[in-house]
């Protein structure tokens, strides 16, 4: 009661802050992004403001990835698609690496219950092969364990690259097409869609990249062609919940037109 009275004051007199909570509620009146993918970059960046090795910075990343799925859970975001590790991340130095490749384990392993409780689903895009055993059980255990669940798709791109993925797609094509089994006049996007790592899930409504970066660095190259773009300086770390409600009102700006043109510019 008490509360109420006070925030009716504070609304009068046009100081209210409106609270997360508030925020996301007024968001989810508009269209919300039903697929976000992110590009997390600047972990190293962040180390390195604070004599810290990048490692640290990783670790920190990690946390976000927290925040960010629980955030895009409550907003009520269909998929979020995060970039863990690419296909050109092997070139890295090895102590990292192995760093990047325990993180899906520490992860999953202190957060699995609550994306459970949170009725996440947790998937993966990429080559999974070529993945140390360790981090794959980590991924499979928690694939496992999410399969029920239907709410918020938390979908790792690890040892992830879009070239690899449309070669591997144009690959199984051919195949089809060689055994007679596809004529070349059955390719079309649709079925070039069934044959990418995202076959199953909406193509991005929104591309978030952090750290003040302007390219797509070979993620989701054919899935992005209608998305709108963010880029922020924010540094991955730093990247919270205000972070992301601010994206997405930036999202229900936007004007997507899909190559047409508005309604009343028709002649
Ligand atoms: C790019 O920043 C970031 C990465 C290559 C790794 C991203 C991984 C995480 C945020 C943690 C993932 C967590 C899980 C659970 C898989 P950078 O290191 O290139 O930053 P810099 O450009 O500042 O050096």
């Amino acid at each position: 009661m008490l509360e109420k009275l006070l925030r009716k004051k504070k609304e009068q007199s046009g100081t209210i802050e409106r609270t997360i909570a508030d925020e996301i509620a007024l968001l989810r009146q508009k269209q919300i992004p039903a697929h976000v993918a992110i590009i997390m970059d600047g972990n190293g960046r962040w180390a390195k403001k604070r004599n810290l090795p990048r490692i640290a910075g990783h670790h920190e990343g990690m946390k976000t990835v927290r925040t960010i799925t629980r955030t895009a859970n409550e907003l009520g975001i269909k998929v979020l698609t995060l970039y863990a590790f690419s296909t050109e991340n092997w070139k890295r130095p090895k102590l990292e690496i192995d760093f990047l490749m325990k993180l899906p384990g520490e992860f999953l392993t202190t957060y699995l219950p609550e994306l459970v409780e949170q009725n996440v689903k947790v998937e993966m895009i990429g080559d999974f092969e070529m993945l140390p055993s360790h981090t794959k059980s980590a991924i499979q255990k928690a694939m496992e364990q999410t399969k029920q669940n239907d709410g918020l798709i938390l979908n790792f791109a690890m040892n992830y690259g879009s070239r690899l993925e449309i070669t591997e797609a144009l690959k199984d094509i051919s195949t089809l097409i060689k055994d007679g089994e596809l004529d070349i006049e059955d390719i079309d996007s649709n079925l070039i869609e069934k044959h990418l790592m995202t076959s199953h899930i909406p193509d991005p409504d929104l591309l978030i990249r952090t750290s003040g970066e302007v390219r797509l660095s070979n993620f989701m190259l054919w899935q992005l062609a209608y998305a709108e773009f963010i880029f922020t300086d924010v540094l991955w770390p730093d990247f919270d919940e205000k972070c992301l409600i601010s994206a997405v009102e930036e999202f229900q700006l936007r004007n997507r037109r899909f190559g047409s043109l508005e309604r009343e510019e028709s002649i």
